[in-house]
């Protein structure tokens, strides 16, 4: 079923669990993260685009994704990730969209207010919920590339920003890159514990990709309710095509090669699920 509203969002925040949010290109990527979800019994978000729309087109990404959402027997968001184009979110509240990110964060902070305020008022005449970002998660989105921390979320700044803006999320930079790093990212975890004693919202994690367990629990149990993951699963998705290619070739199999392109990503979802879901100690679960 398509998962409305904050409800899940603000139980992961409370009992200290992250929702496993993962990005998708295809329709085989969506399948897999919604049987991935239906396997573990547990929520999930799809990402269905921005920038994977230059490939698939808006209104199809879209459909596919509300569609699987519908369809599915657990609770599954879908969600508009790092789009600066408000023309392109009322396009995805429209199309059913149950939750956006605005990305201001190249912006200088008050016009990254202004449009983060605009994209609120949008979704909630759609019933939708609105992450934004202040700080700069460095490196590519679709493509990895060697990269390093870029700005770090000032917590004040942050305090105000929310405050500001009524989102109902913040995407935080504490260390945390898209793609591989150049070297070991660290999370930054007092500045994320600054953070979350001063933002009254729960706090979403990009770049998740290659991240230890043990980080993802020590952010989950620091606030990070929303775990952003891409990378691995197109790593996954092009290993298990390229390991299929010597099977499918002689017959130009396109559905076998793209079902096991399907499995291995449902694979890592699966075991991301598991990683940000299970129940972390009752002392550090939130009021
Ligand atoms: P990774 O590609 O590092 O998993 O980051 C995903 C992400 O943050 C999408 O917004």
């Amino acid at each position: 079923m398509r998962d409305r509203g904050t409800g899940t969002l603000t139980r992961a925040y409370r009992e200290g669990w992250a929702l496993g949010a993962f990005s998708t290109y295809t329709q085989e990527i969506t399948q897999a993260i919604c049987r991935a979800a239906e396997d573990a019994g547990r929520p999930v978000v799809v990402q269905a685009g921005a920038s994977a729309f230059v490939h698939a087109g808006l209104e199809e990404l879209a459909a596919q994704a509300v569609l699987a959402a519908d369809r599915a027997t657990v609770p599954v968001g879908v969600h508009l990730d790092h789009s600066r184009d408000l023309a392109q979110i009322e396009a995805c509240l429209r199309a059913g969209y149950t939750s956006v990110m605005v990305d201001g964060s190249h912006l200088p902070f008050e016009d990254n207010v202004a449009l983060t305020r605009e994209a609120v008022a949008l979704a909630a005449a759609h019933g939708a919920w609105v992450e934004g970002e202040l700080g700069a998660v460095p490196g590519d989105e679709d493509v990895s590339q060697s990269t390093a921390a870029g700005e770090l979320t000032d917590p004040a700044r942050a305090a105000e920003f929310s405050a500001r803006t009524g989102i109902d999320a913040l995407a935080v930079a504490v260390g945390n890159v898209h793609g591989t790093a150049a070297g070991p990212t660290p999370l930054d975890l007092d500045r994320l514990a600054a953070i979350r004693a001063v933002v009254g919202v729960p706090l979403v994690l990009h770049g998740a990709s290659g991240l230890p367990v043990p980080e993802l629990h020590a952010a989950r149990a620091l606030g990070v309710a929303k775990v952003n993951v891409n990378t691995e699963l197109r790593v996954a998705f092009l290993a298990a095509l390229t390991e299929s290619l010597p099977e499918v070739t002689p017959g130009a199999d396109v559905a076998r090669a793209l079902g096991r392109a399907r499995e291995g990503v449902q694979g890592v979802v699966r075991t991301k699920i598991s990683a940000l879901s299970d129940a972390v100690g009752a002392e550090s679960a939130r009021p």
